[in-house]
């Protein structure tokens, strides 16, 4: 008879026969999966098969949230990465080599800026910034290397929105692939595909987990453009892990739930800071005196516009900070999209390395906050951050 040992390890690896199934997908915590025969690994290796390998190249918990995030997203596939900036690398990598050039929007989420000086500069890809809410702007931008236009749907953190169906019409006319950051959104509010967008990423970090517990991101797309992020993906290993998906295929399912909490909690503060003493200025897609309202109505859906709002305060930095030390229900930390309040201010914190002028030309100023509202009740919200922004008496 073999040894203790052996009977152990063969006892607790017995794969159960379910023939009632759960009612959420297993975490199918196994780095390896057990092959026939050489072929059939040779074969799975190069995804010339159905099955799974080794979960660097693909595990059957991920395969489940990509493909349900695929199909919430109207694209054809979807990967699971370790991150959202896992997804973007995977996205730009996939796409551009030396010598190309990448187009951003002048206001985007800071990660964006660190990848193009930490990565892409090393690798000879060129980044410019440009106002993506100029078409004509942007239609100027493209030079003869760039090969890709990325946008946020809503950006980070100023909240401007981005045309996609008219800025993908103007990309493709120049053969550029268009690659959107749909975070701020979620696919609950908004599906770029649908819209002409080529590629979308998510860092699921945010509204799809929705509980500030994990970290993770996503890549949807038509399948070509996904199988070659994919590449990139597994070679670097930018794979997610099957216990965060667990988590985020959780969040997944209150998904619609929680936008429409986070929005209408969202628009309610928005409207009482708008007119509170100490705000200079609220920037949110809902209020009718955001410049481009009448296009969060044709890109969100069911006149939801999200959880992210950007409360200029009198006072400038100083106030700024200040503010952050009054809140008393709000948290400050970085990070968006789960159930609590959270407040940032990015002149000092994701945009610090910028100087005044350079903020102002990302549409920031020194005493703006970024607000990412949760889903506690909408009147002690108010009362929070009404009370943070008021001026000394
Ligand atoms: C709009 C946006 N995209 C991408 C990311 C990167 O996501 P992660 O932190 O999961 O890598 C963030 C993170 O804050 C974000 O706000």
């Amino acid at each position: 008879m073999p040894g203790f040992s052996t009977r152990a390890i063969r006892a607790a690896s017995r794969i159960p026969e379910v023939p009632q199934p759960p009612l959420n997908v297993p975490i199918y915590a196994s780095s390896t999966f057990e092959v026939a025969d050489a072929n059939e690994l040779a074969e799975l290796l190069e995804f010339a098969r159905p099955g799974h390998s080794y979960s660097r190249y693909s595990n059957p918990t991920l395969e489940i949230l990509g493909t349900a995030l695929a199909e919430l997203e109207d694209g054809e596939a979807g990967i699971v990465t370790a991150s959202g900036m896992a997804a973007v690398h995977a996205a730009v990598l996939s796409v551009l080599r030396s010598g190309h050039e990448l187009l951003i929007p002048r206001a985007v989420y800071g990660g964006m800026v660190g990848l193009a000086s930490a990565v892409l500069d090393r690798v000879g890809i060129a980044v410019r910034a440009v106002d993506t809410t100029d078409r004509d702007a942007v239609a100027e931008a493209i030079g003869p290397h760039t090969r890709m236009l990325w946008l946020e749907t809503i950006s980070n953190p100023t909240t401007a929105l981005a045309d996609i169906a008219d800025l993908a019409e103007l990309a493709h006319a120049r053969e550029l692939v268009v690659a959107v950051d749909n975070t701020f959104a979620s696919p609950a509010l908004a599906t770029p595909l649908a819209h002409g967008a080529d590629l979308v990423v998510h860092s699921t970090t945010k509204y799809i987990g929705g509980h500030s517990d994990l970290v993770g991101g996503a890549l949807v797309g038509k399948g070509q453009l996904v199988r070659a992020a994919r590449a990139i993906m597994l070679n670097v290993g930018g794979n997610g892990s099957p216990w965060d998906a667990f988590l985020t295929l959780r969040g997944l399912k209150t998904l619609d739930l929680r936008m429409e909490r986070h929005s209408s909690n969202a628009l309610r503060v928005a409207r009482a800071l708008e007119v509170a003493p100490g705000v200079a200025a609220v920037h949110y897609p809902g209020l009718a005196s955001h410049p481009q309202h009448e296009l969060a109505t044709r890109v969100l859906r069911n006149g939801r516009a999200g959880g992210m709002l950007a409360l200029e305060v009198e006072g400038g930095r100083k106030h700024g900070e200040r503010f952050l030390e009054r809140v008393r229900l709000a948290v400050h930390a970085t990070s968006l999209g789960g159930v609590e309040t959270l407040v940032s201010h990015p002149a000092s914190s994701s945009h610090r390395q910028l100087a005044d002028d350079e903020l102002a030309s990302a549409g920031l100023s020194p005493g703006m906050l970024r607000v990412s509202i949760g889903l506690e009740d909408p009147e002690d919200l108010v009362e929070d951050l009404v009370a943070a922004a008021r001026p000394e008496a």
